[in-house]
């Protein structure tokens, strides 16, 4: 895997939560590939055992309770990933949203202040925002989320800014906006998936008949949803990099995003460009709560951290992501 463009920092001693998991697996392979020591700590229920990179210690339970016995060892930092991330689920089932986001988090965050950890790298989300009223969307736009799942990471955002003032913690929250794209053996696999893309790549291997295109009635050149597709390990560079750039007692926030736009239908196009599949769609209802257009300004994250996206290209991000998937579908069915 290439690591000529990687982010460079002193080796440092490193708890993953989610590390078993889709963005959380790309980040604990580039942190080790950087020369840190890594523990990931996840309980598996969305991750995959082996999905935790070759050389990670892996410890399976739930975050903030493993967390809590192993930080008294000692550790630099907390990148943490694990939480519920599905929106529509975040609407029918609040309660695992709130206690499976929120709470996680605080005891995580009382256990870092009762453990003098110093650092913590957030995953948090576009969803903070909601319906935005401009386009990029700067760090400085309001946070009115429309779902639970933005309200959970937001309201953990906020319990982060009070911690980092009050107990000294130098944390980063980063605000991705539509991962996609595969690292390596290292890509996205969900029991229930519900992203474009994946999605898109399933009716090309034939596991669907056709993607549905969820409504072409928005105000957009071709009617359908406009989002910013982030490369996967461009977003893990972003972690390396806050990591270093955190400071005591300030809690910095960043969207992570390449600032350009792409339809639902060019999506499909790139897709079907890719994977050589007509892939057939069908126009659909409008998903409940999808804004029309979500594009990030990452200025603050190009000038504060040093972050440069290298992989920006909608067929590249396509094409990594269809490898992985023809991978793990040979993988899964030996011929
Ligand atoms: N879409 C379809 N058909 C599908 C699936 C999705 O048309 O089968 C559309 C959606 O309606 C949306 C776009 O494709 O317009 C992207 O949808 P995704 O589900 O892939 O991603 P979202 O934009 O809904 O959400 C993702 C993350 C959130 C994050 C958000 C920020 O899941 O956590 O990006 O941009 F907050």
């Amino acid at each position: 895997m290439p690591t000529d463009t990687m982010p460079q920092s002193k080796p440092m001693k490193l708890v993953v939560t989610g590390g078993a998991g889709y963005v959380g697996s790309v980040c604990a392979a580039r942190l080790l590939e950087a020369g840190h020591e890594v523990t990931v700590v996840d309980d598996l229920s969305t991750g995959h055992a082996d999905a935790v990179p070759d050389g990670a210690r892996f410890v399976e339970g739930d975050a903030a309770e493993t967390a809590r016995t192993l930080l008294a060892d000692g550790f630099d930092g907390v990148l943490h990933f694990a939480a519920k991330s599905l929106v529509g689920e975040s609407m029918q089932d609040p309660g695992k949203y709130w206690h499976g986001n929120v709470l996680t988090s605080l005891r995580l965050l009382d256990a870092m202040r009762a453990h003098g950890t110093p650092r913590l790298v957030f995953s948090s989300t576009a969803a903070t925002y909601g319906e935005p009223e401009t386009a990029p969307i700067p760090e400085s736009a309001a946070t009115r989320p429309t779902n639970t799942y933005g309200a959970t990471k937001l309201a953990i955002d906020h319990a982060i800014s009070t911690y980092a003032r009050a107990h000294g913690i130098a944390a980063v929250s980063l605000r991705y906006f539509n991962v996609a794209g595969a690292y390596g053996r290292f890509g996205e696999r969900h029991t229930t998936e519900t992203h474009l893309i994946p999605i898109v790549l399933q009716v090309a291997t034939g596991e669907r008949d056709q993607v549905q295109i969820f409504g072409e009635d928005y105000p957009t050149e071709d009617g359908t949803a406009i989002r910013d597709y982030i490369h996967v390990t461009d977003l893990a560079d972003a972690h390396l990099l806050a990591l270093e750039h955190a400071r005591a007692g300030e809690h910095q926030i960043y969207n992570l995003g390449n600032g350009t736009g792409f339809s639902v239908r060019q999506v499909i196009e790139a897709c079907r460009e890719v994977t050589g599949h007509p892939i057939p769609a069908a126009v659909a209802q409008r998903r409940a709560g999808d804004p029309a257009v979500l594009v990030a300004a990452s200025d603050q994250a190009r000038q504060r951290l040093g972050w440069k996206p290298e992989r920006t290209d909608l067929a590249g991000i396509v094409a990594d992501a269809w490898r992985f998937t023809q991978d793990h579908r040979a993988a899964a069915h030996p011929a």
